[in-house]
């Protein structure tokens, strides 16, 4: 994103939700964006997205600039990965990682081959003809996580993934998807408000403050991958945490939802 701008005009006030936002994401890498609730972050989502059109600036996706209408195969690039799983109750957890497929007309073994390797990969299956029904919170999101994998797509966005889940379940799938995503070679947009998970997964953190949407920090993570849980209590790690929390303020962010 190039100074990309966007104001909301409603009836009764003017909302800066992004201003002057540049945004650089490397092929390949995890970028983190972390910040207050209301700062924008799933705005940014929703302008790659081609939901809304920003104010002014310029958004670029490989060679290509955002223009009044985005070629298919540009957002087809995209995959998606909410806070929640949404996973549809009538089809079976192998059924629902496979239904982007047949969204976009993909099919032929070599496309369920696919869905074979991303049930295995996320270590499911032995539940992948089972319901969402019976299946556990955990397993709903990798689930869901692994859905939005089923195209191939290029980028990941992941906007608050893993947001509804415990510490404790949240870190395991954050650890999780750095290994899929170390097999995958995919990019990865990694929205969360918890300064810690932006951290762990990232290779940059971009900072974010609110009113108006700006960012105020960009923080290359100088630490290898892979990486594993117990570097929460490196010096280097807390040192990262302790900087980005003093940017963002004296705000607990995990009490926000
Ligand atoms: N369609 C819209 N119309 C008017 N205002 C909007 C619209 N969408 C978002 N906003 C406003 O833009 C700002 C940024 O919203 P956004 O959803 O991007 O925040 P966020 O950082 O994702 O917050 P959270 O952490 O709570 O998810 C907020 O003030 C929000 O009220
Ligand atoms: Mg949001």
């Amino acid at each position: 994103m190039k100074n990309v701008s966007k104001v909301f005009q409603t009836r009764r006030q003017t909302i800066h939700a992004l201003q002057d936002i540049n945004l650089n994401v490397p092929e390949k890498s995890i970028v983190g964006i972390v910040g207050p609730s209301g700062c924008g972050k799933s705005t940014i989502i929703r302008l790659l997205n081609d939901i809304i059109k920003p104010t002014s600036g310029d958004i670029v996706v490989d060679d290509y600039t955002y223009e009044a209408k985005i070629p298919a195969d540009v957002i087809r690039k995209f995959g998606f990965i909410f806070q929640r799983p949404n996973l549809l109750p009538w089809l079976t957890l192998r059924e629902n990682i496979q239904f982007p497929q047949k969204i976009v007309g993909l099919k032929g073994p070599e496309w369920d081959r696919v869905v074979d390797d991303l049930i295995k990969i996320g270590r499911l299956e032995d539940v992948a003809d089972q319901y969402p029904s019976s299946l556990s919170g955990g397993m709903l999101q990798r689930g869901g996580v692994l859905r939005a994998m089923a195209t191939r797509p290029e980028i990941l966005l992941m906007d608050e993934p893993f947001g509804s889940l415990d510490d404790m379940l949240r870190e395991q799938l954050d650890i999780e998807t750095l290994e899929i995503w170390q097999k995958l070679e995919q990019t990865i947009i990694f929205i969360t408000h918890n300064v810690r998970e932006a951290i762990l997964m990232s290779g940059k953190v971009y900072v974010m403050a609110t009113e108006p949407g700006r960012i105020i920090a960009e923080i290359p993570i100088d630490i290898p991958y892979p990486r594993e849980l117990k570097i929460i209590a490196d010096p280097k790690f807390l040192e990262y945490e302790r900087q980005i929390t003093n940017l963002i303020g004296e705000i607990d962010l995990s009490t926000i939802k």
